[in-house]
């Protein structure tokens, strides 16, 4: 079983969830060119948060990292992030994230959406083919409607402006149309609108698809002639209607949300969560999806049950088949095919082979790696430590820093002393050794294959294959001990019944 996995798109689209992965070969089928710019340079001030808006996670994935998924799940490479704000921190996170996929640049000076934008286009030198322009506060934009967006303009060779009709339009820039020419389209900024323009409840969305011959030639002649003095994006709208043609792609009012405080945050990760299960739901059991979180990187596979209460987070995976008991909590695990985690376990970077039994109330801390066919108990904690096939450890015990082969039993109660108070050691039990129950594994230390360590016993030494270890001191009986203790109080033990 392998930690590792695509980096190039795991998400909460559709597609990635389900056993097979399909993101690859829609990437391929792409005709023309496709690049993304994703504009993500402002500060997040309504956030009141001294970490940039973009790294606030929706699901588990930051902001900014929604935007950019989606744009490589719908193929455009490169991807150019355009950061401002802390961009040492957001750009570590994208490098993180894509590797050096997604190119970061910066706008020092936050001039505008179409600054913005020409800083972006600057990173694509050499690129020919189709840009789409993202922001990076608006999570909740799905592939399909970028795929709509993205061939509207492929189609025509014209500029695609994504819209949205809002109950509310406030803030938004305004579709303007000529009302006897509808291709004479034009955005005109909220603060820029007449009463009249004010009233209309089409809003431009800020996100496009273009030639990108069209967008440097038309950033290029932009001017800050406004009443914000900035280098507004949406006056390309009217270039293109004057040149290429502008069209303009409907989207839900939903999915344009943009983030821009933490209530906000919240109400589209909710959102996002929904959809999450829906998808999940196709081919798993949730018995309780209001209860139930299941980030956007989590992959669940044919068959799942998972029950109330649980959180799957990160890049866990759960293998086909398994079954996840109540209030089970994992982040970055991998769970083999026909395991089952019982109740209230918790587990965090680790691995769990097929068939395992883990649970109730187990922990798996970072660095577990359990072959198949595992059992491990309640109130067993393991850390840093492998258990190969078959090995049980089934009450109670710290198995830290070790490494324990095939066959092995680990008794109530055993626990392997892994720190002197400086440093960590290794503990190694061989396959088929048998350990008692209660006894210490003082480390470094080896257990020999099939030997066995009788209850109780503190090993300090290696014990030789196939050997008993026993460390206890020899039991010895005072006869009528307990009749002398119950004299000395002026008691007598009675013969008959007790209690
Ligand atoms: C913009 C649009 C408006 C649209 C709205 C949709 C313009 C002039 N207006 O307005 O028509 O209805 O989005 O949400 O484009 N950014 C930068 N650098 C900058 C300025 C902005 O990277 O210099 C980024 C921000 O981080 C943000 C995005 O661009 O992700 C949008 O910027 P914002 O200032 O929120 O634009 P609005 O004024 O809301
Ligand atoms: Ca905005």
């Amino acid at each position: 079983m392998t930690r590792t996995r695509r980096v190039d798109g795991p998400s909460s689209d559709s597609d990635s969830r389900r056993p097979m992965k399909s993101g690859a070969s829609k990437k391929n089928s792409r005709k023309n060119p496709l690049a993304a710019i994703v504009l993500a340079a402002g500060k997040g001030t309504r956030m009141h948060s001294s970490r940039s808006k973009v790294l606030h996670t929706a699901l588990g994935v930051p902001l900014v990292c929604h935007a950019v998924d989606r744009a490589r799940e719908l193929g455009a490479t490169p991807a150019v992030a355009v950061l401002g704000h802390q961009i040492e921190a957001v750009s570590a996170v994208l490098t993180a994230r894509y590797g050096d996929a997604v190119r970061s640049t910066e706008q020092k000076e936050q001039r505008g959406t179409g600054h913005a934008a020409r800083i972006g286009l600057a990173s694509l030198k050499g690129f020919s083919g189709t840009v789409l322009i993202l922001y990076g506060d608006t999570p909740l934009l799905t592939v399909a409607t970028l795929r709509k967006l993205v061939a509207a303009s492929e189609k025509k060779g014209a500029l695609a402006i994504l819209t949205a009709e809002l109950e509310n339009p406030k803030g938004y820039g305004r579709i303007v149309r000529h009302h006897s020419n509808p291709g004479d389209v034009r955005v005109v900024e909220d603060r820029d609108c007449t009463d009249e323009e004010r009233s209309i409840r089409e809003i431009n969305a800020g996100m496009y698809a273009a030639p990108v011959e069209f967008l440097r030639k038309a950033t290029a002649k932009l001017s800050p002639k406004n009443s914000q003095n900035e280098l507004y994006l949406t006056d390309i709208v009217a270039h293109a209607a004057r040149t290429v043609g502008a069209v303009t792609v409907l989207a839900a009012s939903e999915e344009i949300l943009g983030i821009n405080d933490r209530r906000e945050l919240v109400r589209a990760e909710k959102i996002l969560q929904q959809r999450v299960h829906d998808t999940v739901m196709e081919h798993a059991t949730l018995r309780d999806p209001d209860s139930t979180t299941i980030e956007a990187d989590v992959i669940i596979e044919a068959d799942v049950e998972i029950a109330r209460g649980v959180a799957l987070r990160g890049k866990t995976r759960i293998g086909a088949g398994a079954r996840i008991g109540e209030g089970v909590i994992l982040n970055n695990v991998i769970v083999g095919a026909g395991t089952e985690i019982k109740a209230y376990c918790v587990g965090e970077n680790s691995v769990v082979g097929p068939d395992c039994k883990i649970g109730p109330f187990a922990h798996l801390r970072p660095g577990t790696d359990l072959g198949p066919s595992v059992h491990m108990g309640n109130f067993v904690e393991t850390k840093n430590s492998k258990l190969g096939k078959g090995s049980k450890a089934n009450h109670l015990a710290y198995i830290g820093d070790t490494d324990i082969g095939i066959g092995v039993n680990v008794g109530a109660g055993t626990i392997t002393c892994n720190y002197n108070g400086y440093e960590k050691q290794r503990t190694i039990i061989e396959d088929g050794a048998f350990i008692g129950s209660d006894s210490q594994l003082v480390a470094p230390v080896r257990i020999g294959r099939q030997a066995i360590v009788a209850a109780g016993t503190t090993v300090t030494e290696d014990v030789p294959s196939r050997a008993l270890a026993v460390s206890r001191t020899a039991q010895r009986h005072v006869p009528g001990y307990a009749d002398r203790v119950a004299a000395r109080y002026g008691k007598k033990l009675s013969d008959g019944k007790l209690g």
